[in-house]
């Protein structure tokens, strides 16, 4: 089931995102944690790292595993997701680094990276929480539109929308990597539940048309609408605003 959480702001829907995480760290304490990157999961990173050092959570037992990383970019870049997940959350609360795991960029030979990855993902025996965020054309992960869901880890191209959104990060366009490693739509799909976050105007459109369109791999993030568990949507009113005109009565105050 969908269950549209509102915030007035970022920060307050960064807050009622780690209020989900939280209630899964409090009935298991390893859970295994999948995680996101880009802007709108930093708030509630944020919030994380507080709780953890007032003693309210605890990472100590928990394992996690990203969704994704750009291929070319070693973990000590700046931009890569390696080094943004140290930066906005390991490095801030007790998560053993050997429980981290993030696709290797620099790999060599990206379909036995691919494979690695799976196995990865597999030997954890279940993702408890999938944290997701929404690209601008309804990418998760960064699984592109395309012809037909992917279902594994896989080399993907990026598209020049996700390439110019990504850019801003950057020293200029061109810097920006034209391929990623990412988790399949079908990894997604295998967690137990999902906790997707979304921020500002730009993301208004998409996100009415993902959980509220047609159900689509042109646009990744409808799937959800097929998820077997709970996917709780954190979002601010800005992302709200065209949900919040078109179906009111989906959103929780
Ligand atoms: C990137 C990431 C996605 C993320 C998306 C949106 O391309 N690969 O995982 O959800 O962008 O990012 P933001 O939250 O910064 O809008």
């Amino acid at each position: 089931m969908i269950k549209i959480i509102y915030g007035k702001t970022a920060h307050d829907a960064g807050v009622n995102g780690a209020d989900v995480i939280t209630s899964v760290l409090k009935n298991k304490k390893n859970a295994v944690l999948g995680l996101a990157t880009g802007s709108s999961p930093i708030g509630m990173y944020k919030e994380l790292i507080a709780r953890c050092a007032s003693g309210e959570i605890s990472f100590a037992d928990v394992k996690s595993v990203n969704l994704d990383e750009y291929v070319g970019l070693s973990a000590d870049h700046d931009q890569s997701y390696a080094y943004f997940m140290h930066d906005n959350l390991f490095n801030h609360v007790d998560i053993k680094e050997e429980n981290t795991n993030l696709p290797n960029g620099l790999a060599k030979d990206p379909a036995a990276e691919c494979a690695r990855y799976d196995a990865v993902v597999a030997s954890m025996g279940g993702v408890d929480i999938q944290v997701l965020g929404i690209g601008n054309n309804g990418h998760i992960g960064f699984n592109e539109p395309a012809a037909a869901f992917s279902k594994g880890t896989g080399l993907v191209d990026l598209t020049d929308s996700t390439i110019d959104a990504n850019a801003r990060f950057f020293a200029s366009r061109d810097e920006v990597p034209t391929q990623a490693l990412s988790m399949g739509v079908g990894q997604i799909m295998n967690a137990d539940s999902i906790l997707l976050l979304a921020m500002g105007k730009g993301k208004a459109e998409i996100l009415e048309k993902s959980l509220f369109g047609d159900v689509t791999p042109a646009v990744p993030a409808s799937i959800l609408q097929f998820f077997k568990g709970d996917v709780y949507v954190c979002a601010d009113e800005d992302a709200l605003s065209v949900i919040m005109e078109k179906h009111p009565e989906a959103v929780s105050k």
